[in-house]
């Protein structure tokens, strides 16, 4: 933190099977945001400009700054050897000297709140759990929306609307972000974003019941599992997932 004067705007959140969230404050606040940014490299600086709202720059600047001050000190190198590199669906990895770095992580912004999920890609970082790999995480807060049941017939099975009719109208808006959360987290985790539909992706029955965790398996490829895990609290819907060790990489 010697290049900052702010206090740091982020704190260790939890541990999840292996996994370190961070929480990072995104309220409105000049100072921090400036300090965020001096933390950033030209080629993130380049890219928060290129945001056109005002939310969006702050979002990444202050989601990002945290990212490199935590990776680099997990990772024992300096702010200049620590980079960036992005999967063909523009999920990002960290490199150091230009290498790739063994450890995983994966970042979402909602309103007043960001997670950052790290993972080291050692067994000795999570010796009951294994690796933890290719991981997602998720984090909404329950803004009221006025069509939940037009956005949720776009985004969920069948039996997940069914569970979001039945649900009493106050349930109704944390269940659907509870629900929105854990496929996002899953979609972050696997990596190609849009190109795979979150209708096709049936939630672990247990936790349509309201287990904390679970395990998914796409029917394409029923030997990678998936963990899911429920991070949601009371400021926000939340979610963790990552490919369970042993299972293959898939494609
Ligand atoms: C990037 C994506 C995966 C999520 O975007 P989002 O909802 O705006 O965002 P979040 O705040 O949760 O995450 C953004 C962060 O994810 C990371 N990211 C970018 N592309 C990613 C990808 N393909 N996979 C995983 N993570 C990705 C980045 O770190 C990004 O933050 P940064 O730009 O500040 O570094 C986007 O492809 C998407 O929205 N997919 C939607 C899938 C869908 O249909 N969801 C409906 C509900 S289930």
């Amino acid at each position: 933190m010697a290049t900052t004067t702010a206090t740091p705007w982020w704190v260790r959140w939890r541990e999840a099977e292996g996994a370190t969230i961070l929480h990072v404050d995104l309220t409105p606040d000049a100072e921090r945001e400036a300090c965020a940014v001096a933390l950033l490299d030209g080629a993130e600086r380049s890219r928060r400009r290129r945001f056109l709202a005002a939310r969006a720059r702050r979002e990444f600047a202050l989601c990002r700054a945290a990212l490199r001050v935590v990776l680099a000190e997990r990772l024992g190198c300096s702010k200049r050897q620590l980079g960036f590199g992005y999967l063909e669906h523009g999920k990002p990895f960290a490199t150091v000297d230009g290498r790739r770095a063994d450890i995983g992580f994966n970042v979402s912004h909602s309103g007043r709140h960001g997670l950052i999920a790290i993972a080291e890609h050692r067994p000795a970082a999570a010796p009951e759990h294994g690796r933890v790999e290719q991981l997602g995480v998720d984090v909404e807060e329950r803004r009221p929306r006025k069509d939940l049941e037009g956005i949720g017939s776009l985004v969920f099975s069948p039996a997940e609307r069914r569970l979001l009719a039945a649900a009493a109208d106050d349930n109704r808006r944390r269940l659907f972000y509870r629900l929105w959360s854990l496929k996002e987290a899953l979609i972050k985790a696997v990596g190609t974003g849009f190109s795979l539909s979150p209708r096709g992706i049936e939630l672990p029955a247990p936790m349509l019941r309201g287990a904390r965790t679970g395990e998914f398996r796409f029917s394409d490829s029923p030997a990678e599992t998936w963990r899911l895990v429920d991070l949601g609290e009371r400021r926000f819907a939340a979610a963790l997932a990552y490919r369970m060790p042993g299972s293959p990489v898939s494609g």
